[in-house]
C-alpha cells in the first residue's frame, strides 16, 4: 500500500504522517507532500522512527512524484479557521487547492481512494467530484469527506458524560461537517439513554466542538491533534479494506441522493472502496427535525463547490 499525504507539513499533516508511520501495515510507503518547504525535514526526521513503512517527501514541484502508485491519498492541506470565521470562510483559499491538488491525483493515481479534510469538506468534495468528472476518472466508490472526526469526539463527550470507557462507545454522525449539517444519532447510541435536554446540549456541543477547539487555541488553529487521530483511524481502516477485509466507518459520500447529493453515513469498505452505503436507520423526531432543517444549507454548500469548477 502506499499512501501520500498532502499538506504533510502542516497540524495535521504532521501528526497524521506520525501515527501513519507508526501504523501502517509493514511494507507499506508514505509519501509527504506540501509547498512548505519543510517537508523533506519532516520526511526525514520521521524516517527515524525504526517501523517497516518507507517514507519519502516531496516539495511543492514534485507532486506528480508524490502521487504515483498511491492507492490512498489524504488531503489536509489548506488553511485553518481563525475564532469568529466559519469554515465556508475558508472556501476562498482552499477551493482552489483542492481543485489543483486533485486534477494532480487525476493525472497520476486516478484509481487512488482520496480523502478529502481540507474545509469546507461539505464543499470541497463536490469540488473534488466534479475536477474527477471533468478528468473522466470519477469514481463515487472511492471518493470520502472524512468526517471520523465527528465520530471520535461524540464518543469522547459521551463517554465524559457518563463516565464510560469510549472504546464500548460508537456514535452514528450522519449529514455534513459544519455546525447543523453535523447530525450525532444519539437515539442509536448502544446501552446508554439521554434526557431530551441532554440530547440537545449533546449534540449542540458536537456540531460546535470544532469552534470550541479555534477558540481555545486562540488564533493558532483548528483541531489538529485529534483530527489527526480521526484521519488516521479512517485510512488504516481503508488500507485494511483495501487489503480485503471488510470494515465500517463513517464518511462524506455520494449516495443515491436521497437526502443530498453527498451526504455523511456509514459506509462498508471493501478491497474496491465503498462496498455498500449502510441505511441510518430510524430517526427520533428531534433528528427528523434537525435533518429537515439543515438539508438545505448542506445542497447550497455542494452546490457552490460544483459551481466553482463548472464556472
Ligand atoms: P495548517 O496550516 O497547519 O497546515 C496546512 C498545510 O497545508 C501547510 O503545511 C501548508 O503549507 C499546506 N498547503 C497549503 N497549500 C498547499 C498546497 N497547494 N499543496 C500542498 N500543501 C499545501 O492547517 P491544519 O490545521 O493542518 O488544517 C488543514 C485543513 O484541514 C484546514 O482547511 C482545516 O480547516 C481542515 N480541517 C478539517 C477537519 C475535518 O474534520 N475534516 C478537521 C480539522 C481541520
Ligand atoms: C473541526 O471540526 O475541528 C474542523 O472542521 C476544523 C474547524 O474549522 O472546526
Amino acid at each position: 500500500m502506499k499512501v501520500a499525504v498532502l499538506g504533510a507539513a502542516g497540524g495535521i499533516g504532521q501528526a497524521l504522517s506520525l501515527l501513519l508511520k507508526t501504523q501502517l501495515p509493514a511494507g507499506s510507503e508514505l509519501s509527504l507532500y506540501d509547498v512548505a518547504p519543510v517537508v523533506p525535514g519532516v520526511a526525514v526526521d520521521l524516517s527515524h522512527i525504526p517501523t517497516d513503512v518507507k517514507i519519502a517527501g516531496f516539495g511543492k514541484d514534485d507532486l506528480a512524484a508524490a502521487l504515483v502508485g498511491s492507492d490512498v491519498v489524504l488531503i489536509p492541506a489548506g488553511v485553518p479557521r481563525k475564532p469568529g470565521m466559519d469554515r465556508s470562510d475558508l472556501f476562498n483559499m482552499n477551493a482552489g487547492i483542492v481543485k489543483n491538488l486533485v486534477e494532480a491525483i487525476a493525472d497520476n493515481c486516478p484509481d487512488a481512494c482520496v480523502g478529502i479534510i481540507t474545509n469546507p469538506v461539505n464543499t470541497t468534495v463536490a469540488i473534488a467530484a466534479e475536477v474527477l468528472k471533468a478528468k473522466g476518472v470519477y469514481n463515487k466508490h472511492k471518493l470520502f469527506g472524512v468526517t471520523t472526526l465527528d465520530v471520535i469526539r461524540s464518543e469522547a463527550f459521551i463517554a465524559e458524560l457518563r463516565g464510560l470507557n469510549p472504546a464500548n462507545i460508537d456514535v452514528p454522525v450522519i449529514g455534513g461537517h459544519s455546525g447543523t449539517t453535523i447530525l450525532p444519532l444519539l437515539s442509536q447510541v448502544k446501552g446508554v439513554s439521554f434526557s431530551d435536554d441532554e440530547i440537545k446540549s449533546l449534540t449542540h456541543r458536537i456540531q460546535n466542538a470544532g469552534t470550541e477547539v479555534v477558540e481555545a487555541k486562540a488564533g493558532g488553529g483548528s483541531a489538529t491533534l485529534s483530527m489527526g487521530q480521526a484521519a488516521a483511524r479512517f485510512c488504516l481502516s481503508l488500507v485494511k479494506a483495501l487489503n480485503g477485509e471488510h470494515v465500517t466507518e463513517y464518511a462524506y459520500v455520494e449516495g443515491d441522493g436521497s437526502d443530498a447529493q453527498f451526504f455523511a453515513q456509514a459506509v462498508r469498505l471493501g478491497q474496491q472502496g465503498i462496498e455498500e452505503i449502510l441505511p441510518y436507520g430510524e430517526l427520533s423526531a428531534f433528528e427528523q427535525q434537525c435533518k429537515a432543517e439543515m438539508l438545505d444549507g448542506l445542497k447550497g454548500d455542494i452546490q457552490k463547490g460544483i459551481d466553482f469548477v463548472k464556472g
